[in-house]
Formats: C-alpha cells, sequence, structure tokens
C-alpha cells in the first residue's frame, strides 16, 4: 500500500517579518500544501492571524492553503478566511456544538471541509461526519504552539481514523499536526497518514535548507 503523502509547512514557525518570502521560498522548496495556523487565544493559549494575512499571502504561492482554525465560536469567521483565498479550512470538533453546521458552512461557500481532533479526542467523533469531510486531522501535540514533542499515543488514533476512511470509501485526507520529524513522519505515515504539518521542521535553518528539510519529510518509498 503506498499513496502519496504530502507535506503542508506550517508558516508558524516562519519569519514573520518576511511572510510572503517564506512563503515562496518553500512553495519553491517543494511543500505541497500551505498550513496556516489561526489561533485566537481562547480555543489555544495563544494568538496568530487572521483573514488579512490569509489574503496577504494568498499571492505568493499557487499551492493549496490548507487553513487549521483553532478558535472558538467559529462558524463567524468561516466566510473571511474564505474569501480570503483558503482553499482548505479546518475547524476542531471541540470548538462547539454544531460541527455539523460549520462544515455545512464550508461546503457552501465552495472549499474544502476538514475536522480536526485534539489529542484527548477519541477517533469516532469522527463517525458522524464521515461523510461531510474531505479531510480530517489528528493533532499530535495539544495545539498553541510550534516546536512541541509529539505525543506517540496518537499512533493508534491515526490507525483507527485510517480505517474508517478506507471503510467510508471517500476520497479523505489524512492530516497529522505536531512534534513532526523525519522520525515521526516515518511513524505516522506507517499508521496511515498521508498529509504531515511540520512547522519548526519545515523551516529550521533558513532558506538554503527547506527543499532538504521538506524531502527528509518523505517517506523513502514516496
Ligand atoms: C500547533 C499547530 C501546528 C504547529 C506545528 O498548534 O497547529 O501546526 O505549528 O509545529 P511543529 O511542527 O513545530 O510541531
Ligand atoms: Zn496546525
Amino acid at each position: 500500500m503506498s499513496r502519496p503523502v504530502r507535506i503542508a509547512p506550517s508558516i508558524l514557525s516562519a519569519d514573520f517579518a518576511r511572510l510572503g518570502e517564506e512563503v515562496r521560498d518553500i512553495t519553491q522548496a517543494g511543500a505541497d500544501f500551505i498550513h496556516v495556523d489561526v489561533m485566537d487565544g481562547h480555543f489555544v493559549p495563544n494568538l496568530t492571524v487572521g483573514p488579512a494575512v490569509v489574503k496577504a499571502l494568498r499571492p505568493h504561492s499557487r499551492l493549496p492553503f490548507d487553513v487549521h482554525l483553532m478558535i472558538a465560536p467559529v462558524d463567524s469567521f468561516i466566510p473571511a478566511f474564505a474569501a480570503a483565498g483558503a482553499d482548505i479550512i479546518t475547524v476542531h470538533a471541540e470548538a462547539g456544538p454544531h460541527l455539523h453546521r460549520s462544515l455545512q458552512l464550508i461546503k457552501s461557500l465552495g472549499k474544502k471541509a476538514g475536522v480536526s481532533l485534539n489529542p484527548g479526542t477519541p477517533a469516532e467523533v469522527v463517525d458522524s461526519v464521515i461523510g461531510d469531510v474531505d479531510l480530517i486531522l489528528v493533532m499530535s501535540v495539544n495545539p498553541g504552539f510550534a516546536g512541541q514533542r509529539f505525543i506517540a499515543s496518537t499512533l493508534a488514533k491515526i490507525s483507527a481514523i485510517r480505517a474508517r476512511i478506507d471503510a467510508s470509501g471517500r476520497a479523505i485526507d489524512l492530516e497529522v499536526d505536531g512534534g513532526i520529524t523525519p522520525e515521526t513522519a516515518a511513524r505516522v505515515v506507517a499508521a496511515g497518514a498521508d498529509v504531515l504539518v511540520a512547522g519548526t521542521a519545515s523551516f529550521v535553518g533558513g532558506r538554503a535548507a527547506y527543499p532538504a528539510n521538506i524531502r527528509a519529510l518523505r517517506p523513502a518509498a514516496s
């Protein structure tokens, strides 16, 4: 079994003073998606960027913008991220009582819809929305910060969700986010992941290192 593995560098670890250039450099280095971490200081204990930054970065890359919303409530911001140029919009299952409504809203705007699960949230939460999503994002750290240590107990959840996706017969990406290094990348791919978010591991060492950083995250066979 070999499915193509895509690498989604998180711009959270880029140089914020030169974000446009960083997005261009990481695109040229072989990234597959641009991952944008949106945090509100409420759902997660950190603040990052809003739709204006997504809009400003949009002309700097043709890659899909994979926008990870760690905000609650989320629905009122979804149209602004869609208009700013997001291609995939992911909301957290824990962010509110109306996950299904959020996913329908994303799809009604013509965007791909993703659901994300925190490390403490069980796999079965995806069962009731598996027919409504294009992507499932398994957090392998507690969201809020780049540079945290990979939580190995999430590997079983990745396998459990891989089995659910395969059983559904739907084309759903299985993305993993947090603590991804060349070593943990191989483990999450073996467990069934096919999109790897990487902040620190993508941007470490400056632009000359980006192509090798991304290559090092791809499994040998892909
Ligand atoms: C964590 C964010 C991640 C983070 C990953 O809350 O969702 O995307 O930037 O950073 P690394 O790869 O350094 O763990
Ligand atoms: Zn993320």
